[in-house]
């Protein structure tokens, strides 16, 4: 099978691009299931049901979060009530929403699981490699596994990588909005890249306008940060599995403008 998986989509102009490009995309690769990090998809930053539902409709078939899951209150019923979105597994279990979800292929079963980093990130999050652990056991049944970590350290991400390594399909991270150049096959067959990169303006800081940045880094001063809507890419990686063996064939990063 064929994944492809979209780094964090900022924005409304990173939606409408996606929904611009993915229905092509997907055929001229085809692609069987697209799993995208929608943490950044609201305006004015997280996540809310109307830029989760505009994904759902432009082909995104599972939305992973992150550190900003949380931060429209709007999010909280939509996270309980689906399973084709989820939040980071190891936040703490009394939050909204699942860390795992399923995705049945009828003659196999994708699980995904979303992880957060702890090394620079604000909150006490539960330690990522023993949650990697528990999140396999819970998908036993699951041929195929896919994990989006998602986190900020280049050294925590490839240590869980590589932690992971033969026990999962794919490891992918997101959060730093940057494309690493390092997508590989591990030893033990997991498909790897440190982090997908973003689907978001190319001539901004991380998506946001620069100035506003700037101004922020510069000053110190409260800034009120403004998505870029100029020159926009769609960065991801293609990872093909055998669905049988449950490992990674090849993993190929995309960048598209
Ligand atoms: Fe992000
Ligand atoms: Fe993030």
């Amino acid at each position: 099978m064929k994944l492809l998986a979209l780094g964090d989509i900022v924005g409304n102009s990173g939606c409408e691009f996606v929904r611009k490009m993915l229905p092509g995309i997907k055929k001229l690769y085809n692609i069987d299931i697209c799993i995208a990090n929608g943490e950044n998809s609201a305006t004015g930053n997280g996540i809310l049901p109307y830029s989760a539902d505009h994904l759902f409709a432009s082909g995104v078939d599972f939305i992973t979060t992150g550190n900003h899951v949380f931060r429209r209150s709007e999010i909280h019923d939509y996270l309980d009530s689906r399973n084709d979105i989820i939040r980071p597994y190891n936040m703490h279990k009394s939050v909204p929403g699942r860390g795992v979800g399923v995705i049945d292929m009828m003659s196999y079963k994708i699980g995904i699981i979303n992880l957060i980093g702890t090394a620079y990130q604000n909150a006490n999050y539960a330690n990522p490699f023993d949650a990697l652990d528990k999140a396999i056991a819970e998908l036993k049944d699951c041929q195929v596994k896919i994990v989006d970590f998602h986190a900020e350290s280049t050294g925590e991400k490839r240590a869980l990588g590589i932690y992971a390594d033969s026990r999962v399909s794919v490891l992918f991270g997101t959060h730093t909005h940057v494309q690493t150049a390092d997508a590989q096959i591990l030893t033990g067959g997991t498909g790897y890249i440190t982090d997908l990169g973003m689907c978001g303006s190319a001539d901004s800081v991380l998506g946001v306008e620069s100035e506003c940045v700037i101004k922020a880094l510069k000053t110190g001063l409260p800034t009120r940060f403004k998505t870029a809507d100029k020159n926009i890419k769609l960065d991801g990686c293609i990872f093909e599995i055998n669905e049988k063996t449950g490992l990674c064939i090849s993993a190929e990063p995309v960048s598209i403008k």
